[in-house]
């Protein structure tokens, strides 16, 4: 069969080597469904503007629905592209007095930016979708544990008592600022790079604004050059999803520390675990280490977006091919590490009393104890701070008559003598207290962790009826789309 491609200006053929040098074949495989869509939409537009006749335009659309229908692997793999390979399998039905129009005012370059988009607008929407869910296991997990004692850490070295709903909630929200982020970016994928053509846009009266409703994109990206030429979209969803990936990787960090024998802290489900195949006991958090160990895929992805567009002169480049496989490694990469976050979340068990009796080792309750002293005898924070530094080289339980002892040595008089008492250092000593007292907003106090989860289970709600807003709009356009083109096929207007 003769190559539509290169059978003009070309004359030798590329052999094996090359062609698996060049072709982007494999990657193009998560285009294939937006390169139908983005012929029918094209096709439609070139019939309405008066550049194809309607009933060669009829013929591609059945063309294309068939192609649709048969799925890619109907395609002949053997050319450079998802592109041209489809094209050569309309003309192989339709003809190429007929096939070969569709091509009218348009390139592969702004083709392939348009499918892109097309693909990668659906991956953020559904990666929205997953965050909210792995927000969501959070806040339950959350939720069951607002009076579930744990040291908190600095330095991993226990710092002061807190919750684990307070911790956790510091991870959700932490994700909440990438789905918003996710949110921004969709908002700069979602819009039309259609009819740039090669850079120069065309001679042909072309309807970009036709195109850009009939795929449902919110806008276009005007400058023909800059349509073809910019992979700002990829590059910024890359950096939201490697930054999704740290996050997580922070997280299962946390996860295999807290599933040592020295922690102890949580169990994770078995599905998560791995065992050795020569230490039979073992229960390893091999999950929690891949997700630690993705995080670098996704960062390699960005870098290497990065790295490809530097330099590139305007306005389409073929180094721009790379990126694609890059795109979709991180999205590939991301998306499944947050659903194995979510389930990985819902189903550990929290080893509570652990957490509990944790909670005041290494002297935690030190700074309520200054504190207490600053607000019972006036001291200031600073002086209170060596007075409870001294008395944290004993055992980390001080008595009043301790703190006299070490207060007389650095004020000249004991804290009894202006108003500390017992009780104040046992309260002072007490993490359920020094919990209590932690009102302040977003602190750990478990009346403000409650109304934390209230608010942002109702942010939740609203974030994700945004985005079914979304997906409903996509959803309807393309619907639209193809009543449009089934039209066209019967020969309605
Ligand atoms: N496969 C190409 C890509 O992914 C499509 C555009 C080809 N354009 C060209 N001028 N060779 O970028």
């Amino acid at each position: 069969m003769s190559d539509i491609l290169r059978r003009g200006r070309l004359s030798s053929t590329p052999d094996k080597d090359i062609m698996d040098f060049t072709s982007s074949m494999a990657a193009d495989k998560w285009i294939f469904e937006a390169d139908v869509l983005v012929d029918m939409a094209h096709t439609i537009m070139l019939k309405e503007q008066g550049i194809i006749r309607e009933d060669d335009c009829s013929a591609i659309l059945q063309g294309l629905f068939k192609i649709r229908e048969d799925g890619i692997e109907a395609l002949d793999h053997s050319y450079e592209d998802i592109h041209i390979s489809l094209e050569s399998r309309l003309i192989d039905i339709v003809g190429e007095d007929i096939g070969g129009r569709m091509h009218s005012g348009r390139s592969r370059n702004d083709e392939v930016a348009t499918c892109m988009r097309i693909r990668l607008r659906d991956e953020m929407l559904s990666l929205m979708e997953e965050l909210t869910a792995l927000r969501a296991s959070l806040i339950n997990k959350a939720a069951e544990n607002i009076n579930t004692l744990m040291p908190g850490f600095t330095h991993l070295q226990h710092a002061q008592p807190t919750t684990l709903a307070h911790h956790l909630l510091a991870h959700s929200d932490a994700l909440s600022r990438d789905t918003a982020r996710v949110s921004d970016a969709f908002s700069r994928i979602n819009k039309s790079p259609l009819g740039a053509a090669a850079f120069a846009s065309t001679g042909f009266d072309l309807d970009r604004g036709r195109t850009c409703f009939l795929l449902g994109f919110g806008g276009l990206i005007e400058n023909s050059m800059d349509a073809v030429s910019s992979r700002d979209f990829l590059i910024e969803s890359a950096a939201v999803m490697a930054n999704i990936m740290i996050n997580l990787s922070k997280m299962a960090e946390e996860i295999v520390i807290w599933s040592s024998t020295e922690f102890n802290f949580i169990e994770l489900d078995d599905m998560y675990a791995s065992t050795s195949s020569i230490m039979p006991q073992k229960k390893n958090p091999d999950t929690a280490e891949l997700m630690r160990g993705k995080s670098g895929v996704a960062i390699g992805s960005l870098m290497t977006l990065l790295t490809i567009c530097k330099g590139l002169p305007l306005s389409y480049n073929r180094d721009l091919q790379e990126a694609t496989p890059n795109a979709w490694r991180s999205v590939e990469t991301t998306r499944s590490a947050v659903r194995i976050m979510t389930g990985m979340i819902a189903t550990m068990n929290v080893n509570a009393d652990v957490m509990a009796m944790q909670s005041t080792t290494g002297f935690t309750t030190a700074t309520e104890l200054a504190d207490t002293m600053v607000r019972a005898a006036g001291i200031p924070f600073r002086t209170a701070h060596q007075i409870v530094g001294v008395l944290a080289r004993g055992d980390g339980n001080p008595s009043l008559a301790d703190v006299d002892e070490v207060s007389q040595t650095i004020l000249g008089e004991g804290l009894s003598s202006r108003g500390l008492t017992e009780a104040m250092i046992a309260e002072a000593l007490d993490p359920v207290m020094n919990i209590s007292k932690r009102t302040v907003t977003g602190g750990p106090a478990p009346d403000e962790v409650s109304r934390a989860i209230a608010a942002r289970e109702d942010n939740l709600e609203e974030e994700k009826f945004a985005i079914s807003e979304l997906n409903y709009m996509i959803e309807n356009s393309l619907n639209r789309l193809f009543v449009v083109a089934q039209d066209c096929v019967e020969g309605k207007k």
